[in-house]
């Protein structure tokens, strides 16, 4: 039996629209924070039959619907193609049991697929010996920004060339305690969105904004956040990352069909902490995945502020989270 814990990662430059939709080749880089929770872990064992099931904290069992079973089956039936390629073809059993505890309420824009998938992608390198970076790969075969939290800290996606199973894979910018920021997450609704990222990909190149976001991530977005980042400039992350942000949203609401994951909470909480950033001088930035969550990203002196702004939003759940290590294998 082997068991891997995993956590969410946050966009800065956000991840939408696949050049291959099967193999999850992204069209363009990414880059993300790691986060240190919520926590999902994952037992894979061997078994006669393949079956997964799904814990909530609780500890109850959430019965898992038909899609949700074919996307496990086929990320192991994709991983077992990619350890052929990485020249480790009986590195896993026939059939695995998968088992996932998550504590992640699913579908509002928590990443709880990427905490997953990349958990599901490190208990496979405790049966394979692989490096990280084809770990990534493993995990970007069942969400694309799950290749992203396999490794901590500060995570760039790099999209690569061509539909080889292995073109795309992450790369560590720098590690957690390179630059400790937070994410104070404000969530308006934890209802199940409509449509998720996987439907949402498939659709990214119809909207008349894509291929020109694609050459903007590719030119300049992507290096100079990269450079933002190693320089810690939180200015330049800030006005990059949330253009970026705006930019995705918007081809999501010009694609065909369009997609709307932003809600009236959502805008209200941008317009107020810009205003509040501008009144205190917060080092925070705003940014939003396929869904209303509202991640607020805070230097650490603006932590305790921007956790009692969040915490006075009504009817909002609120996530303290901070950078994080990644995935791990866990003894026993
Ligand atoms: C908006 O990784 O959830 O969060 O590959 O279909 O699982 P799949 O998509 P997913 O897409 C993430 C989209 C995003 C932006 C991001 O995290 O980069």
């Amino acid at each position: 039996m082997i068991k891997a814990v995993s956590s969410p990662n946050i966009a800065l430059i956000k991840y939408w629209g696949n050049r291959n939709n099967e193999l999850r080749l992204p069209a363009a880089d990414s880059l993300s924070m790691t986060l240190d929770g919520p926590v999902v872990e994952v037992t894979v064992e061997q078994a006669p039959t393949a079956s997964v099931r799904s814990m909530l904290a609780d500890g109850n069992e959430k019965t898992l619907g038909e899609k949700d079973i074919a996307r496990f089956a086929n990320h192991i039936e994709l991983i077992k193609q990619a350890l052929v390629h990485f020249s480790a073809p009986d590195a896993i059993p026939a059939s695995l049991a998968i088992t996932v505890k998550s504590a992640i309420p699913p579908g509002i824009g928590l990443a709880s697929s990427a905490a997953v998938f990349s958990a599901v992608a490190k208990a496979v390198q405790g049966l394979a010996k692989l490096s990280d970076e084809q770990t990534s790969v493993l995990a970007r075969l069942g969400s694309g920004s799950a290749a992203r939290s396999i490794d901590g800290g500060f995570m760039a996606l790099v999209a690569g060339e061509g539909d080889d199973i292995g073109a795309a894979k992450a790369r560590q910018i720098a590690p957690a305690d390179h630059w400790p920021l937070h994410d104070i997450v404000v969530a308006p609704s934890v209802a199940h969105k409509k449509v998720g990222s996987t439907e949402g990909h498939a659709g990214a190149a119809t909207s008349p904004l894509f291929l020109t976001r694609i050459e903007n991530i590719r030119r300049e977005r992507q290096p100079e956040c990269i450079d933002a980042i190693l320089k810690k400039d939180f200015e330049k992350l800030a006005a990059i990352s949330e253009e970026d942000a705006l930019d995705m949203h918007r081809v999501m609401e010009t694609q065909s069909p369009p997609l709307h994951y932003l809600n009236d909470d959502t805008h209200r909480i941008i317009a107020e902490i810009e205003q509040l950033r501008k009144s205190e001088h917060l080092s925070v930035l705003y940014t939003m995945d396929a869904g209303p969550t509202v991640h607020l990203i805070c230097t650490e002196d603006c932590r305790k502020r921007i956790a009692e702004f969040a915490k006075a939003q009504k009817g909002c759940t609120v996530f303290e989270l901070k950078i994080g290590n990644g995935s791990t294998l866990v003894a026993g």
